[in-house]
């Protein structure tokens, strides 16, 4: 199907190009309506009145765990599936393209809005997000990978600038949002408030046009974030197709009046135009097959992929799981109205809510007592914790359930730390000192500082959300084996991590001084101690690892490891695969995570597992000729089950792309003796050395000579007495060849 826009006025193309109120898109000739909506955890179809901040109510939906428990899952299967679910209910909603998956990078744990978001790293959070899309997708529901780009701080998100060199921009901020364009070809791309480089992201033509179009060869439409838009033309001559939301009509006449005026090409309008109603024609084809959802259905997927995402993060002495017949004090207001999903425009209203006290009860044999312990709106906690302790030293064990609260993390603001309420872990404290069996169970949409939780064993459930107290339940009698992963690293302390002094930024400016090295990449390089590493995870059972195997043959690499399930119970683990490349010509993090797979085991049984290193990973982004390298040589390849728990290593050669970087005046002496190609350059060198540089000349005196005049730039010999610059030139574009 496709809209003809043929007998379209100027004016009306401009029309499409700009919203009709909150969430709808303008009908214009041929080109229905269409409407738009959070996302990206469940659908915040809203049927009264309109926000985006999650104030105003909206229709019930099924809320699955944000992306900060979904991501922990690292289950591209389970993230298609929670798509596909989505997809439904989305069309059950009327509602045509659902915006999401958020895909920014989590820079810093104090980032308000990091729940929304997958991970520290760009592999996972590219793989996870390109399966969020591909499901949703499938249902003839559109997404809108969001939000493009670098907007990693929620303080002054709507002015400030992400100032980034090209290779962090590239290999880190950019990498999934390429991936997910490339693989899963989302319907719309939602680009953010914030300005790259001083450039607003909605006014940036390298962003949306070079890069995106060009570059990935993109097809969909670019909307804006809501309100992102503050010049239209500008933003339009950019390479954005569609301003929500509305604007009233002063945008679309701003438009046609830079037409007529001859500062627009009229043909960029005429694409944007195209593009919405192409948007429209894949929605319309989408609308044809409604199939009911089943709430009942969605809410116990909720609750599968809710367990799923559950990271055990200690397990001291084998405390969990936790029979069924022993006496069990649940501590903890989050019990009872439990935390599970973020503040700001995803906020969904659930078709209902799973409590872990219910959930735990339904599940126990013994008795269970429930104690609120503490307040989560500050108010003071009197006789609370009293009472709390009493009841974690009358039971066997206790489930000491701590987290922030809604108010104290969200869309919109950073947080200042990532400490938990001071009165939670002065509770925790009291009942260690009665309970030595205590369980924490966290929730949280951002990073929290553990080194204060003693406890023998700690459940992590981020936000999970409305099943997430069954899956809790699940876990903590071993219903399901834990086999969540962090996606991020859980520092020291705050003082620790990569952004800290460059976090949210001053005077609108955000400088990421810490370049590539973000997340895992950061500790490992700096050699500093971590709560708990990226892709750390405990189980009920244990894996073994052996025979890794690294195949070079194609392109892509294959690594190859057996599993074995070696404990006494069934369990997934998830093999991760890192590689290093030790002898870079470049800078580079120790280790980055190149792949991942989830292996499910009975007892005793072993799987040979493969996964696959594409070659485009392996790249580096090389700014001196503006494109993506893989270098040559031997790579090592480690794999296991956590970027700090790696359990076998292997090297393999790797022939890389053939670059050849052109000398000039500028080129340094060092660039020209590691150069190949560089031999006439040498040799004229050798009969122009100037008196007193010759390459043993500093023996004498003990001075490593070559070492010295490494850095200095050819153009700068002559000055020695190296030849003329007329003669250094002809030899070096001898060299470079035929321009
Ligand atoms: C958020 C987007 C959201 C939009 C519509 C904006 O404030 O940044 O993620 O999709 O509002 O609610």
């Amino acid at each position: 199907m496709t809209f003809e826009l043929t007998e379209l006025s100027l004016a009306e193309k401009a029309a499409l190009g700009s919203g009709q109120d909150f969430w709808t898109t303008k009908a214009v000739g041929p080109v229905p309506s269409l409407v738009l909506t959070d996302g990206p955890h469940g659908v915040r179809r809203q049927a009264g009145a309109t926000d985006h901040l999650g104030l105003a109510g909206s229709l019930p939906a099924t809320c699955f765990p944000p992306a900060v428990g979904l991501g922990q899952s690292w289950d591209a299967e389970l993230v298609r599936r929670v798509g596909v679910a989505l997809g439904r209910e989305s069309r059950n909603l009327g509602v045509d393209v659902l915006l999401g998956p958020g895909i920014n990078i989590k820079r810093d744990p104090r980032c308000g809005r990091n729940f929304e978001y997958y991970s520290e790293d760009p592999v996972l959070t590219g793989v996870l997000g390109a399966a969020w899309v591909q499901g949703l997708q499938s249902t003839g529901v559109g997404a809108s990978l969001k939000h493009f780009a670098a907007n990693n701080t929620e303080h002054d998100r709507m002015r400030s600038s992400s100032d980034i060199d090209p290779r962090p921009l590239r290999e880190i901020y950019l990498r999934a949002f390429a991936h997910i364009v490339r693989t899963a070809e989302p319907w719309t791309v939602m680009c953010s408030y914030n300005r790259i480089n001083g450039v607003p992201a909605a006014e940036n033509r390298w962003l949306l046009t070079e890069l995106l179009r060009e570059e990935w060869g993109y097809q969909g439409l670019v909307v804006s974030d809501w309100g992102a838009v503050s010049d239209r033309v500008a933003a339009v001559a950019a390479g954005l197709d569609l301003q929500m939301p509305s604007s009233g009509s002063a945008s679309d006449d701003a438009v046609v009046a830079a037409v007529r005026a001859g500062t627009l090409d009229p043909a960029v309008v005429d694409r944007a135009a195209e593009r919405v109603a192409a948007l429209a024609a894949k929605a319309v084809a989408g609308r044809a097959d409604v199939e009911p959802h089943d709430a009942p259905e969605h809410h116990a997927l909720a609750r599968e992929v809710a367990a799923q995402c559950i990271v055990l993060l200690r397990n001291d002495g084998g405390l969990l799981p936790l029979s069924p017949s022993r006496s069990i004090a649940v501590i903890g207001e989050f019990a009872e109205s439990p935390r599970y999903q973020g503040g700001g425009s995803s906020h969904v209203n659930p078709t209902r809510v799973d409590t872990p006290l219910a959930e735990i009860r339904a599940l126990a044999t013994g008795t269970v007592t429930y104690a609120q312990g503490f307040t989560t709106d500050g108010s003071p906690a009197g006789a609370l914790s009293e009472e709390a302790v009493r009841a974690a030293a009358q039971a066997e064990v206790a489930v000491l359930f701590l987290g922030l609260a809604a108010s104290q993390e969200s869309e919109g603001f950073d947080r200042d730390h990532i400490e938990l309420p001071a009165g939670q872990l002065a509770l925790l404290t009291e009942v260690l000192a009665v309970q030595p069996d205590t369980v924490v169970v966290l929730a949280h949409g951002g990073v929290l500082r553990l080194a204060p939780i003693g406890a023998p064993a700690i459940l992590d459930g981020a936000l999970l959300g409305q099943a997430g107290g069954g899956a809790i339940a699940d876990v903590l009698f071993g219903a399901v084996n834990p086999s969540g992963r962090l996606t991020e690293t859980v520092p020291v302390r705050i003082q620790d991590t990569p952004a800290y002094l460059n976090f949210p930024g001053e005077n609108s400016h955000v400088r990421y001084g810490e370049g590539l090295f973000v997340g895992y990449r950061w500790y490992d390089a700096r050699e500093l101690e971590v709560g708990y590493p990226f892709g750390h995870g405990l189980s009920y059972t244990s894996f073994e690892y052996s025979d890794l195997a690294v195949d070079s043959a194609s392109a892509d690499l294959t690594v190859s490891v057996t599993i074995t399930n070696t404990g006494d119970r069934a369990g997934r683990e998830v093999v991760q695969c890192y590689t290093a490349k030790p002898d870079s010509t470049v800078v580079r993090p120790p280790r980055e995570l190149k792949g991942f797979r989830g292996v499910y085991l009975e007892p005793g049984a072993g799987e040979r597992v493969r996964i696959t290193i594409r070659r485009e990973d392996l790249a580096y982004w090389e700014t001196r000729t503006d494109q993506w390298i893989v270098e040559d040589g031997d790579y090592e390849v480690s794999v296991g089950a956590s970027s700090r728990d790696l359990r076998c290593v292997a090297k393999v050669s790797v022939s890389g792309d053939q670059v050849r970087l052109p000398l000039s005046l500028e080129s340094t002496l060092g660039e020209i003796m590691t150069d190949p190609n560089a031999g006439p350059v040498l040799e004229f060198l050798a009969g122009n050395a100037p008196a007193g540089m010759a390459a043993d000349g500093g023996d004498a005196l003990g001075l490593d000579l070559a070492r010295m005049m490494a850095s200095v730039p050819l153009g700068k010999l002559v000055a020695f007495g190296a030849g003329s610059l007329a003669e250094l030139e002809q030899v070096i574009a001898k060299v470079n060849g035929p321009s």
